[in-house]
């Protein structure tokens, strides 16, 4: 980038343009910081000795890649925000800490405030809020998306973004509404820029989704997009060869809840002819819950 100067200011709003339609929409510190410089070792100092296996104090592993599945793109300026925390402790250790919180809550509330206490997931550094779930935890039938986006973060609630509007007419199309389903995401912090979360952050995440199904206990689960269908159906096809058939999500306590993979509403806002796709499988849904109630 060259200087700034009166002449060049479209120059710099051009950018700024350029990095908002990337997603790339936080300004972490006022200047900017060469990482690479940061990593290499230092002349006057001895070599480093290697860090312990796991430890995630290196450089993020993330992708940056902004999520493919959710068409809620940030569109607002950068804000300069604190630095992100960095954590030092293994992702291992942070897993089992995950599976430890999770299993020993025994409601919803308390699963709640385990994931609110929870430190353990880099996400909740830069997320505004936790998106833990909207709905009716004694529904029938339980959807799970990939992540929050830059409303649900806002909100602290999950699917109120463009896609969420979209969900609410498909939800609508067979007789359910938030009164009557339960709603939340396999990662419960919005990944900066709405990029794809790392496989690290979901197995770190995982134990929080799986005990919320669990303690929800659905007669249904509805998988939104391919994230959540691998996840918690343990598979790694492809959602449109996955979805439009009955899958089996099996909880830690043996219990088998049928699964309906399907599309993800920001994918089906890109790709509008898929919505006939959509439409089958909310249709087998609705068949399903009639025969289950
Ligand atoms: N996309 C998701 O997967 N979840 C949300 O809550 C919003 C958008």
């Amino acid at each position: 980038m060259t200087a700034a100067s009166p002449n060049n200011r479209p120059d710099l709003a051009d950018l700024l343009a350029f990095y908002a339609s990337a997603g790339v929409d936080e300004a972490l510190e006022d200047q900017p910081v060469n990482r690479f410089a940061e990593a290499a070792p230092r002349p006057a100092e001895p070599a480093p000795t290697a860090p312990p296996m796991g430890d995630n104090a290196a450089p993020p592993r993330s992708t940056g890649v902004p999520r493919a599945e959710t068409g809620d793109r940030p569109n607002s300026p950068p804000v300069a925000r604190a630095p992100a925390k960095t954590s030092t402790v293994p992702d291992e250790a942070q897993a089992a800490l995950a599976r430890q919180l999770a299993t020993t809550a025994m409601t919803l509330d308390e699963l709640r405030q385990h994931m609110a206490a929870f430190d353990g997931c880099n996400l909740k550094a830069t997320a505004k809020n936790l998106v833990f779930a909207d709905g009716n935890p004694e529904a029938a039938v339980m959807l799970v998306g990939e992540a929050p986006g830059r409303d649900e973060d806002i909100e602290g609630l999950p699917f109120v973004g463009r896609s969420g509007r979209l969900l609410d007419r498909m939800l609508a199309a067979i007789g359910l509404d938030r009164t009557s389903v339960y709603i939340a995401n396999v990662i419960p912090w919005r990944p900066p820029g709405n990029r794809t979360p790392t496989p690290h952050e979901t197995e770190i995440c995982r134990p929080f989704i799986e005990r919320q199904i669990e303690l929800v206990n659905p007669k249904l689960l509805i998988n939104l997009g391919g994230p959540s269908a691998k996840t918690l159906l343990n598979t790694s096809e492809g959602i449109l060869r996955l979805r439009g058939s009955w899958r089996v999500h099996t909880t830690a306590s043996g219990i088998a809840i049928p699964a309906m993979p399907t599309l993800h509403p920001a994918y089906l806002l890109r790709t509008p002819a898929h919505k006939k796709l959509a439409w089958r499988d909310f249709l087998e849904v609705k068949a399903k819950l009639r025969a289950l109630t």
